[in-house]
């Protein structure tokens, strides 16, 4: 009765398609049909809620979690219906913040087919997950409804960076840019990204912690975190997977010198984190400074790349030092800019063969790795000599606490900064004609 309604209401498409093949006046549909059209209908009416919603979730400021908490959670307390409560509210939080801020973006990037796909992934996750708002958490088909949806949203999430980068290329290639608008898109990048490790983080402890099976690789580990990462093994396994990359592209690699340093004598450095950030950072930073290492001594008596890991009372640092040649330091800020390479620009979508360098992702991205549990990545260069990049993650899992973007007045204003004039005198290039001062006088 319901659904006939609705259909009748329907002011677009349905009526005015008219009868199905063979079917003739006065004939039902059948019920398969029906259904079908009612959930387009639900799915229209949930689609316009979408910025309602939007609003309302964005006024809430994301919780950050500790490391600790990450794994007194999965271990003592591990209990999925405490953690459904939590997510089914705080991921439309996290979500929302920063769909306010892609709005933000220039009209003409935003119009873009990359970054309008993007932006219809976020809104049918939101969607899929506001669904569970009314559900019950003592129902077990709810629980597991939810688990599968979340597989569904991360699998769905997996191309953001490249198609968001696909997006910002159509940009920068069709429309002109001022240096407000690239600072802003920096920021907006940063924040974007790390909220989204965030929300992976989050999807990634309740689906691998409740989905019942242990990491036969790694059967310590809870979630995504281990509670023992050993770090040098981290190193070991980053650098043999660049190594390989290497060896495949100029036949030949440097190659590892690493020394522990740990308050501990004799220990190796164990930290509480997770290992696949930690590989990522360190892949990426042993990319470039073999990369380097082999552009700079055209392949001869190629000097080692050198790693110290060091643990202290606070920190936890590793230190990736090369001799490639290094980077003018008028330049070390760019290099961390979304697309800054100095690499061939490698094909988008070309997976058969994952170049070494090109997209001027890694550092940047990296750097977010690290900011996430309130660490950092910073490089030194001596140019003509080497690279020094440093990793500084907290030592303790009490310190170690997500850094989450938060939309507000402060985000706001950082998007409506207006280009003025510069406080500081440009020095011209041009050498000061001083015979014109003689004619003066
Ligand atoms: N250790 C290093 N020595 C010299 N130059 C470096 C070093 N690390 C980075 N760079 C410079 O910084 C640029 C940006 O590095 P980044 O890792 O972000 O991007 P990329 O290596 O070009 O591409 P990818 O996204 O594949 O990593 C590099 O292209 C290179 O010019
Ligand atoms: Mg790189």
């Amino acid at each position: 009765m319901r659904c006939k309604a609705i259909m009748q209401m329907h002011p677009s498409g349905w009526r005015r398609r008219g009868r199905r093949r063979g079917q003739r006046r006065g004939e039902s549909r059948s019920s398969a049909e029906t259904m079908k059209f009612v959930r387009f209908i639900m799915k229209n009416a949930a689609l316009a809620a979408v910025p309602k919603h939007v609003d309302h979730f964005s006024k809430f400021s994301p919780s950050p979690l500790s490391m600790k908490q990450f794994l007194d959670f999965g271990s003592i307390n591990a209990c999925e219906k405490t953690s459904f409560v939590f997510l089914r509210y705080e991921l439309p939080v996290r979500l929302s913040n920063i769909m306010k801020e892609i709005n933000l973006l220039p009209d003409k990037l935003l119009t873009t087919a990359s970054v309008q796909t993007v932006q219809s992934w976020y809104i049918q996750s939101l969607m899929e997950i506001l669904e569970f708002l009314d559900t019950n958490p003592d129902d077990h088909q709810v629980l597991e409804n939810f688990a599968d949806a979340l597989v569904t949203i991360r699998n769905r999430h997996n191309d953001v960076v490249p198609t968001m980068a696909q997006g910002i290329i159509e940009y920068k290639e069709n429309f002109s840019q001022d240096p407000v608008t690239n600072q802003n898109i920096q920021y907006f990048l940063d924040r974007f990204y790390l909220s989204r490790i965030s929300i992976r983080m989050l999807i990634n402890q309740h689906t691998l912690i409740f989905d019942g099976a242990t990491n036969p690789v790694h059967p310590n580990t809870i979630g995504s975190i281990d509670p023992h990462c050993a770090v040098a093994e981290v190193v070991q396994d980053a650098f043999h997977s660049a190594k390989m990359l290497c060896d495949q592209y100029y036949l030949s690699s440097p190659d590892l010198f690493m020394q522990e340093i740990s308050s501990h004598k004799n220990q190796a450095v164990n930290i509480e984190y997770v290992p696949s950030h930690l590989y990522h950072m360190l892949f990426e930073l042993f990319k470039n400074a073999m990369r380097a290492t082999i552009e700079h001594h055209e392949g001869y008596h190629l000097p080692p790349i050198e790693v110290l890991v060091s643990l202290g009372g606070e920190d936890m640092s590793i230190k990736v030092c090369d001799r490639g040649g290094g980077v003018p330091f008028r330049k070390i800020d760019k290099l961390f800019s979304y697309m800054y390479s100095t690499a061939p620009a490698p094909q988008i979508g070309d997976h058969a063969r994952t170049p070494l360098a090109g997209f001027g992702y890694g550092l940047p991205i990296s750097r977010l790795y690290a900011k996430y549990f309130q660490g950092d990545l910073q490089l030194y260069s001596m140019e003509g000599y080497g690279t020094e990049a440093v990793i500084y993650l907290k030592a303790l899992s009490t310190d170690s606490i997500e850094r989450l973007p938060v939309y507000n007045k402060t985000a706001l204003k950082n998007y409506k900064v207006r280009q003025e004039a510069d406080d500081w005198c440009v020095p011209s290039k041009e050498p000061l004609d001083m015979a014109k001062y003689k004619k003066a006088k």
